[in-house]
């Protein structure tokens, strides 16, 4: 089931993206089990690898101000098909969110795909042992 309200704020959220060097927006929406949500976009650095994706800015965001318990993210991207996660935002999904956690993607023209993290990222790497 996709939360019409999370895909609304991750839109909203790509309207802040700083964004000079791509002009590619990204906005996140990520909701924690007690229902708080936090939002996210991309930010961009002229040293282009300090850039930060939309997805783990929501997530530094939540988690930075206490929280660990996630429900849903939705992340939007001005794409033709629905989003495609970065591997590195991918990977702090797989850190931060249960193997089962969905993911909405949703497309410029707002249609949407909703993915687990594992089917984002299968047989991660998320422990040492
Ligand atoms: N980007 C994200 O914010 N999330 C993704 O999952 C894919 C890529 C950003 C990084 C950069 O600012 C721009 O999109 C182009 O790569």
């Amino acid at each position: 089931m996709v939360d019409t309200n999370l895909v609304d704020l991750a839109i909203e959220a790509s309207q802040k993206a700083y964004v000079p060097y791509s002009h590619f927006p990204v906005g996140a929406a990520l909701k924690t089990k007690d229902g708080q949500i936090f939002t996210g976009c991309n930010i961009e650095n002229a040293s282009f690898g300090l850039t930060n994706c939309g997805e783990r800015t929501a997530i530094f965001k939540a988690v930075s101000e206490g929280h660990t318990e996630f429900a849903e993210l939705a992340v939007y991207g001005t794409t033709e098909d629905p989003i495609s996660p970065c591997g590195a935002c991918r990977q702090v999904m797989a850190e931060f969110f249960e193997p089962t956690l969905p993911v909405t993607l949703i497309a410029k023209s707002g249609a949407t795909v909703v993915m687990t993290v594992e089917e984002l990222l299968p047989y991660s790497f998320t422990d040492l042992k």
